[in-house]
């Protein structure tokens, strides 16, 4: 029983939906049994900063996935807004560069003390998981392996005093690895592209499941589709929650 407590902390369902009603019933459906609700840019775009104000009245934690990237001055000032709204996780990109990382550190520190909150946890995302080499070098002209360019960024991250990154479960080993003689293991290492091996690939390229992404080093995984497309979304849960348990057991 304590292992499954421990095993939701792991836990972050992504709330991926247009519709108000719908996420209202997975929050009532899955609150206490996982660790976070991710809100991001569908849900965000349609209902607003409210669903973050419902989730956290209801005594849980969100994780705000909007993604800024922008110049310092509005991502700090869009951080400061987030930070009032009480998420514990959120983030930024981090093609922003060095500079944009720094004001977004900073304004979630001075919010968070302006306001009389506890600091939520500021993360980076790196290159997303629906993303392929070909796209970084093809699209994007990256000339860098994927590999070492998330190492790359995820030192980055690290030097400009981010929580935590945003990567694939494939490259968290390699970051873990890397880390540790430098920073604390609080470290936080959230990987999204989390499918199990009954659940459907969709769009995710970059994917692992629940289980190989913790024994790669992940801290968090995030799981979109294989619970809310399920007909059964606790049965997800609960058969994800008993992989995580699996894995952190070893
Ligand atoms: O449904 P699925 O499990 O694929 O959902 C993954 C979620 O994680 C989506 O909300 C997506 O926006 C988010 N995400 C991602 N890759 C990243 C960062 C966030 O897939 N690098």
């Amino acid at each position: 029983m304590t292992t499954k407590i421990q095993a939701k902390d792991h836990l972050i369902v992504a709330l991926d939906t247009s519709s108000e009603e719908e996420a209202l019933k997975l929050i009532k459906k899955l609150s206490n049994k996982i660790g976070y609700f991710k809100v991001g840019l569908e849900l965000f775009s349609c209902i607003g900063p409210k669903i973050i104000d419902i989730i956290k009245d209801d005594g849980g934690k969100v994780f705000f996935d909007g993604k800024f990237l922008d110049i310092p001055n509005t991502v700090s000032k869009a951080v400061a807004n987030i930070v009032k709204h009480k998420a514990d996780m959120l983030n930024v990109y981090m093609s922003g560069g060095a500079n944009m990382l720094q004001e977004a550190k900073k304004s979630v520190i001075e919010a968070a003390k302006t306001n009389n909150l506890p600091q939520p946890k500021l993360l980076g995302v790196t290159v997303l998981t629906s993303m392929t080499s070909d796209v970084l070098e093809n699209d994007l002209k990256i000339q860098t392996q994927l590999n070492d360019y998330v190492l790359h960024l995820a030192m980055l991250g690290i030097k400009n005093g981010l929580d935590g990154i945003i990567c694939s479960a494939n490259e968290a080993r390699l970051i873990r690895d890397r880390i540790e003689f430098q920073t604390k293991d609080d470290f936080l290492i959230v990987t999204p592209g989390i499918r199990p091996a009954w659940a459907q690939k969709n769009d995710q390229k970059r994917i692992a499941t629940p289980e190989e992404a913790i024994k790669n080093g992940a801290t968090h995984l995030v799981v979109g589709r294989p619970i809310t497309d399920s007909k059964d979304p606790v049965d997800a849960v609960n058969k994800i929650l008993e992989e995580i348990e699996d894995a952190i057991r070893v």
